[in-house]
């Protein structure tokens, strides 16, 4: 077997084709169509989907009292409420109908409602939260609106179900763990 002997010059030669072939392949022309973009990956938010739970029957709630549960789990204490007026994201036949997480979104003190005002309000740092608009917060500490159960209505069994959050619990990275 003949052993070959590549001059440093064959060495360039051979090795500049190869890299300006790669480029060529590499190159798309300025007329070829451009690749579907690609969607970015969710990191802020769970992917993993919420768990529907029945919370009570609409005949159950007296105007201006809440009702506990859990959602979406044991430890995410929550209230429904029954406010008198519709409400965003109200149900029940007068949509007036809505939950909220009771967890304070400053530090996670668990929030009062107040029915005279239909806020919830935070013994810890004073923040108050608005009931009757989504949970936003009024003042205070808070800097995030109170978490927000959305409901379902079943209009012919009367049940009313947690289908899902707008908000992030107090203290988790995602909703649902
Ligand atoms: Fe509610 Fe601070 S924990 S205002």
């Amino acid at each position: 077997m003949s052993k070959e002997t590549i001059t440093r010059r064959t060495f360039l030669k051979v090795g500049g084709t190869s890299v300006a072939a790669t480029a060529a392949v590499i190159v798309r022309p300025a007329c070829a169509a451009a690749p579907a973009a690609v969607a970015a990956p969710q990191t802020s938010h769970t992917l993993l989907p919420y768990v529907p739970k029945m919370v009570a029957s609409a005949g159950q709630l007296a105007q201006g009292t809440p009702l506990q549960f859990t959602y979406p789990d044991a430890s995410s204490p929550c209230v429904a409420v029954k406010l008198g007026a519709a409400a965003p994201g109200g149900v029940g036949p007068n949509k007036d109908i809505v939950a909220y997480s009771v967890m304070c979104t400053h530090m996670g003190c668990p929030v009062a409602f107040d029915s005279g005002t239909n806020t919830f309000k935070c013994g810890c740092h004073y923040s108050m939260f608005d009931a009757e608009k989504s949970g936003q917060m009024i003042a205070g500490q808070a800097t995030e609106n109170l978490p927000r159960i959305r409901l379902s209505y079943d209009e012919k069994t009367g049940k009313i179900s947690a289908t899902g959050i707008d908000g992030m619990l107090y203290g988790r990275q995602a909703n649902v763990l």
